[in-house]
C-alpha cells in the first residue's frame, strides 16, 4: 500500500466517523423536537373536582341550619330564606375547622374564628372565606369556591 492509498484510507474512516456522529446528533435533535411537539399536543391540566358544585334543593336545609359538606370543606348556613357558604378550610395551614357555639376553631394549632369567619386567635393570619352561593335553573344551591364573596352577601330565595 503506498502511502497516498494509506491517506485515502485514513480520510474515509474519518469521514464515516464523521457522517456517523452527524447523523446521531441529527436524529437526536428530530427526537427531542418530535417528543416535545408531542408533550406540546398534550392538554396542561389538573384533573381536580370542580371548584362549583351543586349543593341539593334549599329544602333539603332547615332554616337556622349550619351544614358541613364534607366533601368540599364547607359550611352551608341557612337562616330564613337566606343561604351562605363559609369555607372550612383554617387560613393558617389548611386544617378543617370544627363548627363551635360561638364560631369555628381549628383543631391543629388553635385558630378560633366568629361566627362572621373573622379570626380572633391563634394563628391564623386572615378570615375564612365566604363563597359565592346561586341557584342553577333546577332550582339547586350552587356554590362557587372560585368566587370569595363579602360576608353579608346572601343568595335570598
Ligand atoms: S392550620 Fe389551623 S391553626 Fe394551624
Amino acid at each position: 500500500m503506498t502511502p497516498e492509498e494509506n491517506n485515502d484510507h485514513k480520510t474515509t474512516r474519518r469521514g464515516f466517523l464523521e457522517l456517523t456522529l452527524g447523523w446521531t446528533t441529527a436524529t437526536a435533535a428530530v427526537a427531542a423536537s418530535s417528543a416535545a411537539a408531542v408533550r406540546f399536543l398534550m392538554p396542561n391540566v389538573l384533573y381536580e373536582p370542580s371548584a362549583r358544585f351543586k349543593a341539593g334543593k334549599p329544602d333539603e336545609f332547615a332554616d337556622g341550619s349550619i351544614t358541613f359538606l364534607d366533601a368540599e370543606r364547607v359550611f352551608l348556613l341557612r337562616k330564613g330564606n337566606t343561604f351562605r357558604c363559609l369555607s372550612a378550610v383554617c387560613t393558617h395551614l389548611g386544617c378543617t375547622v370544627n363548627e363551635t357555639k360561638t364560631g369555628y376553631h381549628c383543631p391543629c394549632h388553635g385558630s378560633v374564628f366568629d361566627e362572621q369567619g373573622k379570626n380572633v386567635s391563634g394563628p391564623a393570619p386572615k378570615p375564612l372565606s365566604w363563597f359565592l352561593v346561586t341557584l342553577s335553573p333546577d332550582g339547586r344551591i350552587v356554590i362557587d369556591k372560585n368566587q370569595v364573596v363579602p360576608a353579608d352577601k346572601y343568595l335570598v330565595i
